[in-house]
């Protein structure tokens, strides 16, 4: 008898893990991602399904970067999938932490001609549970093609964005911050906001201040000589003015922090709905901008709708919409290491010494 359970259970624990390691995510956009403890998370966006129409996705799943990969080999991606916990069906949400133990997934469109979806929907990492995290009122409407960026240990900011109500779109500029240990928002009273803008990137620097990076109304792109920083000590706006060859403007692109104080930002597309493949880098100690050189270039890697995160020393580039007209299911890792050279990779490695 004893001999027979243990026959079941270890036949049980190798069908769990083919099953598991099975789990291959197609390709999409407009999603959102976050890295905890090791797991870059990744929740809803676009996908394309038949005929070329676009759904939206509530799939919800995470890849192990504490394992080795190869990504031009999908089936050693160490991905498993969560969309079984009944994630957040958005696109242009935006995903923070702030407490380490949940995912908030900010804003966002909802499924067409229904209610509107949760403003920030809440995933406790440890229960594996969802729940809607009430705001009542406060003037905080719903958000789409913001980003949040987390900020003294437990705040996250978000700013402007595009309110969409009923397919009216209006840009907006007020800047909220969200306590994730109170659960409570509050807005900013600092003035002379920088102009509404959406589909901008905020990072928020080494000494806690958010700088916000390109984006767009509905009448230009954001310069990215001139950009907001919000200072979160003194509750004020200000404007940093860059020096060197300035990127051209942009929006739905990425753009990460480097250890060392490099801001990396690639793609996106322009004014003229061209998608946009070159990378640019900015120094956090200067606020001087230079070209990205990648010793490698992809040939036709213009990509937009795509996160960008960094692991160790490596950007990695996950999903996004191709100048083609379809979405990428890959992640494009750049090892970012070099101030000088960047270069794509396919070998990831973990780094045990500097595992986030
Ligand atoms: C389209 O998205 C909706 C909402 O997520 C989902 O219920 C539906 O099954 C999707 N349709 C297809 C064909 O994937
Ligand atoms: C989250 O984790 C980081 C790194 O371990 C730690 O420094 C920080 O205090 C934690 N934040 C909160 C709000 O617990
Ligand atoms: C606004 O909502 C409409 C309908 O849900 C959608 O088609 C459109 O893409 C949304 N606009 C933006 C800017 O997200
Ligand atoms: C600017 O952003 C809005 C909202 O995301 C979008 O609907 C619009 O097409 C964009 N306009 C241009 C010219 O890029
Ligand atoms: C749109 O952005 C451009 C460039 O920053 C700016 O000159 C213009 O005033 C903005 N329009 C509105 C309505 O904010
Ligand atoms: C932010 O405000 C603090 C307090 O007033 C000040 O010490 C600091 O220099 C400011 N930082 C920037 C970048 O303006
Ligand atoms: C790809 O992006 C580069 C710069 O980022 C641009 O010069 C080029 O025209 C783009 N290619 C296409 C096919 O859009
Ligand atoms: C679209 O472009 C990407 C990037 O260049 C490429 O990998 C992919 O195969 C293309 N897809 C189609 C359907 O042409
Ligand atoms: C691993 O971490 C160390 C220390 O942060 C760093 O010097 C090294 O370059 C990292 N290696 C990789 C492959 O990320």
């Amino acid at each position: 008898m004893l001999h027979f359970s243990c026959y079941i259970y270890a036949f049980l624990l190798i069908f769990i893990f083919t099953f598991a390691a099975a789990f291959i995510p197609d390709g999409r956009f407009g999603h959102s991602s976050i890295l905890i403890d090791s797991k870059l998370y990744v929740s809803g966006g676009f996908k394309f399904i038949d005929d070329g129409r676009l759904n939206l996705t509530n799939e919800f799943f995470y890849l192990d970067v504490s394992k080795s990969f190869t990504t031009t080999d999908p089936n050693s991606m160490p991905w498993t999938d969560l969309t079984f916990t009944g994630g957040p069906d958005k696109n242009l949400a935006t995903a923070c932490s702030g407490n380490n133990n949940s995912i908030f997934i900010i804003g966002g469109n909802g499924v067409l001609n229904s209610q509107p979806p949760p403003f920030v929907n809440q995933f406790d990492i440890n229960k594996q549970q969802w729940a809607d995290v009430p705001f009542h009122g406060c003037g905080l409407k719903n958000r789409v093609a913001v980003s949040c960026t987390g900020f003294n240990n437990g705040l996250i900011s978000i700013f402007g964005g595009c309110t969409n109500t009923s397919g009216s779109v209006e840009f907006v500029n007020d800047l909220w911050v969200f306590n994730t240990l109170k659960s409570a928002w509050g807005i900013s009273i600092a003035i002379n906001a920088p102009l509404p803008r959406c589909n901008y990137r905020a990072i928020t620097l080494p000494d806690g201040n958010i700088l916000y990076i390109g984006g767009n109304n509905s009448t230009s792109l954001m310069p990215m000589d001139n950009l907001p920083l919000y200072n979160t000590t003194s509750i004020a706006w200000i404007s940093v003015t860059t020096s060197g060859a300035t990127p051209p403007g942009r929006q739905r692109f990425s753009a990460v922090l480097t250890l060392d104080g490099r801001i990396i930002v690639f793609g996106g597309i322009d004014y003229e709905s061209t998608f946009l493949g070159d990378l640019w880098i900015l120094d956090i100690n200067t606020f001087q901008w230079s070209a990205g050189q990648i010793s490698n270039p992809i040939a036709d890697l213009n990509i937009s709708g795509h996160t960008a995160t960094l692991v160790n020393n490596y950007m990695f580039v996950t999903f996004g919409l191709f100048n083609n007209e379809s979405a990428s299911a890959t992640i494009y890792m750049l090892d970012v290491s070099q101030k000088d050279s960047y270069a794509w990779v396919t070998e990831f490695t973990p780094n045990a010494t500097n595992l986030m």
